[in-house]
């Protein structure tokens, strides 16, 4: 949500602000602009795409934002960036600033005109009154923040000079660092293609940067060291590579993504307390990757694992327990799960991340964490951070049985055999794309659809209902099977899709029961699973490789992932992109 970009170097700025600002799409947005200065600041900013804007500006320094409207419509004016009364700063910012009415209430007492509705602008003017006062650009950018509330990456320009300033507090903004030019980003992608160089800003670090330098303070001003990173992502894997759209390469990307998982889940040592107790918070796929590994985590545990949406934690009241919470976010950044695992720490529980962006906000706010290696997501719809998180809910559950002392060094060792074979059930799964494009074809025109499934396999049927209704907009809902006949049957008539997910385990014949009584109401029935007998009773069979029950999770989501892919790709919808919906969500 909204992307920031900061360029000052010995290239033409405003070219590579526009190709930053396009690495930046797939976090979503609806308005874009850049800054650069030439003498003076050029603005140029456009409601629209990134596409609308035609980068027509000399000079090398400058600053470009994609924006996701909060306050103020996403209109041309209220774009960032944004400049001062007397066009000497520009600004872009992420976030929210809670105290803008006051401030702005101040400044226009003294005689500053805005032009826009948003909280952002006020930003520029507190520069310009700050500038007066200390008369450098880093002292009043300092003081500017500092009477700021609420959350906020920003960048800022000041004219006639080469540097950039940014602070970050509770929204991300990373420094790249090249070689006679350096860059300021919300994320690595934006400048990928120049430097793998970089150093993760933490809340309250403010940067400066120029061509040949970058420094690091505290929000009173005092010089800080940072560590600088090499981020071993390659330029094309922020590319699309031949595939038709980001989703597509990310689908097939699964087995290496979780080859590489995999071996960062090896590779990190983390030792986690017995609570008796388990939590796991997250928000959309996240939570639904995080719902899968909880059936898995309480077979093998025999200990309660609770499910928490992270919007709806915090109206939780503080109920007595020890636990350990598991917080999920791919992006690191999302608002509610923030709160959420600041809430956790408060209530006194362990707190453990797992997320696949390193030194992501979240990072801060926990005790442990795991990072899912599954590469840069562009795709908006999330895959392959799915699939890197159920295998890291996967190999916790083992991990925590030995450290608990619940399984034995055997059963463990079985356990991480098939595990470890979860890439190569993916690759086979990812064969079945030509009969999946098939069955696509008979679900483009409709407007409804069913997912159900029991056990295991109904957090994959949710995942896959969102799947579908994000990026096809078809509407799509799950249902754990057995709940159909106490309401939603009464939805199914001749020809309602539903798909069905059915493993060879104790939901099995209960499963099939459920098939019969769609079925028998006219529904044209898909089946995702490894049994032929199932066949039988279907309209449509998808025959997953056949493996144990409790990973078959792993076949299945690719199949649901295709299914949506294909259908949205026949109504010729945006998938990349879908509306409405952003990457990372840092409102709450
Ligand atoms: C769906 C999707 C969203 C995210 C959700 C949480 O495809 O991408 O539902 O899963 O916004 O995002 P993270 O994992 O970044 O916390």
């Amino acid at each position: 949500m909204c992307g920031i970009i900061g360029y000052t170097g010995f290239r033409k700025a405003a070219p590579i602000l526009l190709d930053a600002l396009k690495r930046l799409e797939y976090r979503g947005y609806d308005s874009a602009g850049i800054a650069v200065i030439n003498h003076e600041i050029k603005v140029e900013k456009r409601s629209g795409y990134v596409s609308y804007l035609s980068g027509n500006m000399e000079g090398h320094v400058g600053i470009g934002h994609t924006r996701w409207a909060t306050h103020g419509e996403p209109t041309d004016i209220n774009a960032h960036p944004f400049v001062d009364c007397r066009n000497e700063f520009a600004i872009v910012h992420n976030g929210i600033i809670e105290n803008h009415e006051k401030l702005k209430e101040d400044l226009i007492k003294k005689g500053h005109r805005y032009s826009s509705k948003t909280d952002s602008e006020v930003i520029a003017h507190l520069l310009e009154e700050e500038y007066e006062k200390a008369g450098d650009f880093r002292k009043a950018f300092i003081n500017a923040i500092n009477r700021l509330k609420g959350s906020f990456a920003i960048a800022a320009i000041h004219k006639g000079e080469k540097r950039i300033m940014g602070v970050k507090k509770e929204s991300p903004l990373i420094v790249g660092i090249g070689d006679g030019e350096n860059f300021l980003a919300s994320d690595v992608p934006a400048f990928l293609p120049y430097t793998n160089r970089v150093v993760i800003l933490e809340d309250g670090d403010v940067c400066e940067i120029t061509p040949k330098s970058v420094s690091f303070y505290d929000m009173n001003g005092n010089p800080v060291e940072k560590k600088e990173e090499y981020i071993d992502w390659s330029p094309e894997s922020a590319e699309k590579s031949g595939y038709e759209h980001f989703m597509l390469k990310e689908i097939y990307e699964q087995p290496v993504a979780i080859e590489n998982t995999v071996h960062s889940l090896f590779s990190t040592h983390i030792d986690l307390k017995y609570h008796g107790k388990i939590n796991v918070i997250a928000c959309g796929t996240s939570y639904n990757a995080g719902f899968a590994g909880k059936y898995l985590m309480e077979k093998m545990l025999k200990i309660p694992v609770e499910m928490h949406y992270s919007s709806e934690y915090r109206t939780r009241p503080n109920v007595r327990e020890r636990a350990l919470s598991i917080l999920i976010t791919q992006s690191g950044e999302t608002a509610d799960t923030l709160m959420a695992a600041k809430i956790a720490r408060k209530r006194g529980h362990e707190t453990l991340a797992i997320t696949n962006v390193l030194g992501s906000s979240i990072t801060h706010h926990v005790d442990h964490v795991l990072y899912t290696s599954a590469g840069p997501e562009i795709g908006v719809a999330a895959t392959k951070t799915f699939m890197a998180q159920l295998a890291s809910m996967y190999y916790l559950s083992a991990k925590l049985g030995v450290d608990y002392g619940i399984i034995n060094e055997s059963r463990h060792e079985e356990f991480m055999e098939e595990f470890r074979r979860i890439p190569r059930l993916i690759e086979n799964s990812l064969q079945l794309e030509d009969d999946i494009k098939k069955i696509a074809y008979e679900l483009k025109d409709k407007e409804h659809m069913f997912y159900i499934a029991r056990g295991i396999n109904y957090p994959l049927a949710m995942e896959g209902a969102l799947k579908m209704k994000e990026i096809s907009y078809i509407h799509a809902e799950a249902y754990p099977a057995g709940e159909l006949k106490h309401g939603p049957l009464a939805l199914i008539r001749k020809g309602t899709p539903v798909v069905a997910i059915v493993s060879k385990d104790e939901t099995y014949e209960k499963m099939l029961s459920n098939i019969k009584e769609v079925s028998a109401r006219g529904a044209y029935v898909i089946a995702i699973s490894s049994e032929s007998e199932v066949k039988s009773y279907v309209d449509q069979w998808i025959r997953t490789p056949s493996n144990n029950p409790d990973f078959s999770t792993f076949s299945s989501a690719v199949v649901l992932q295709l299914l949506a892919y294909h259908t949205a790709k026949l109504r010729g919808c945006e998938i990349d992109k879908p509306r409405n919906l952003a990457k990372s969500v840092t409102v709450e």
